[in-house]
C-alpha cells in the first residue's frame, strides 16, 4: 500500500485558463500543487514568475509547491511567500550559501526544500539533510515538461533515504520529471514520499481522473 503525495505540475497546465486548471484541481487527488518558476538563466526556458503565483494561489485549495529554477533566488523568497508559497524548494547548484537560503525559507514560516540536477550527487547534502524540510531529485534536465525519466534516479532515491536515515534528516524525497503510471510504484518503493507529475496528468484527456487513476494504481 504505497501514499505518496501527489503534486501535479501547473507548467503542463492551460496557462490561458488558470482558475480554471486550479479549481479543477481542488477536489481532486491532488495533495500539493507544483509551480515550476524559470528564470531563462539558471535553466535554458522562462515560464512564470511572482504575480502568476499570486493568481494561481487565489484559486487554489492545496499547498503551493514552489520549484524555484533560478539563479540567486534568496532575493526573491519573501517575494514568493507572500504571494502564497507553502513550500519553497531552490536548487543546490545555484545556491553557493545554501545553509543560510535553506533557514531563510524556514524563518518566512515556508517548507524548505532543495532540488538536485540529475548530474549532483546525494551526498553533497550529507551535512545539511537535517535541516531539510524536502528533497527534490530531479529525474529529468529542469527547464521542460514532457522529458522522459533518467533511470539511475531509482538508485538515486534509494541511496537518498539511506542518507537522509543516518543524517537523522525526516525531509521528504519528491521525485519531478518524467513520472507516470509505469514508473510511479518504483519510485515509492525506492523511497519517494512526493511525485511531481506534469504532462502526464494534464496531456491527459481527463487530468482529475488522471490523478484519481495514479491514486488507485498506487493503493493497489
Ligand atoms: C521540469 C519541471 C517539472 C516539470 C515536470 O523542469 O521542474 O516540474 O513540470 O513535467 P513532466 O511531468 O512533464 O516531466
Ligand atoms: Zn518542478
Amino acid at each position: 500500500r504505497l501514499a505518496p503525495l501527489l503534486a501535479p505540475s501547473l507548467l503542463a497546465a492551460d496557462f490561458g485558463n488558470l482558475q480554471f486548471e486550479t479549481e479543477r484541481l481542488a477536489t481532486s487527488a491532488a495533495d500539493w500543487l507544483h509551480c515550476d518558476v524559470m528564470d531563462g538563466r539558471f535553466v535554458p526556458n522562462i515560464s512564470f514568475g511572482i504575480p502568476v503565483l499570486q493568481a494561481i494561489h487565489r484559486h487554489a485549495q492545496q499547498p503551493l509547491d514552489v520549484h524555484l529554477m533560478i539563479e540567486e533566488p534568496q532575493h526573491y523568497l519573501a517575494a514568493f511567500r507572500d504571494a502564497g508559497a507553502a513550500n519553497i524548494t531552490v536548487h543546490y547548484e545555484a545556491c553557493t550559501h545554501l545553509h543560510r537560503v535553506i533557514q531563510q525559507i524556514k524563518a518566512l514560516g515556508c517548507r524548505a526544500g532543495v532540488a538536485l540536477n540529475p548530474h549532483t550527487p546525494v551526498s553533497v547534502l550529507t551535512d545539511i539533510a537535517a535541516d531539510l524540510d524536502l528533497v527534490c531529485v530531479m529525474s529529468v534536465n529542469p527547464g521542460f515538461g514532457g522529458q522522459s525519466f533518467i533511470p539511475n534516479t531509482l538508485r538515486k532515491v534509494a541511496d537518498l533515504k539511506e542518507l537522509l536515515l543516518d543524517n537523522g534528516s525526516g525531509a521528504l524525497i519528491e521525485i519531478d520529471g518524467g513520472v507516470t503510471l509505469d514508473n510511479a510504484s518504483a519510485l515509492v518503493e525506492a523511497g519517494a514520499d512526493v511525485l511531481v507529475a506534469g504532462s502526464f496528468v494534464f496531456n491527459s484527456p481527463d487530468p482529475v481522473k488522471t490523478l484519481a487513476d495514479l491514486r488507485a494504481h498506487l493503493m493497489a
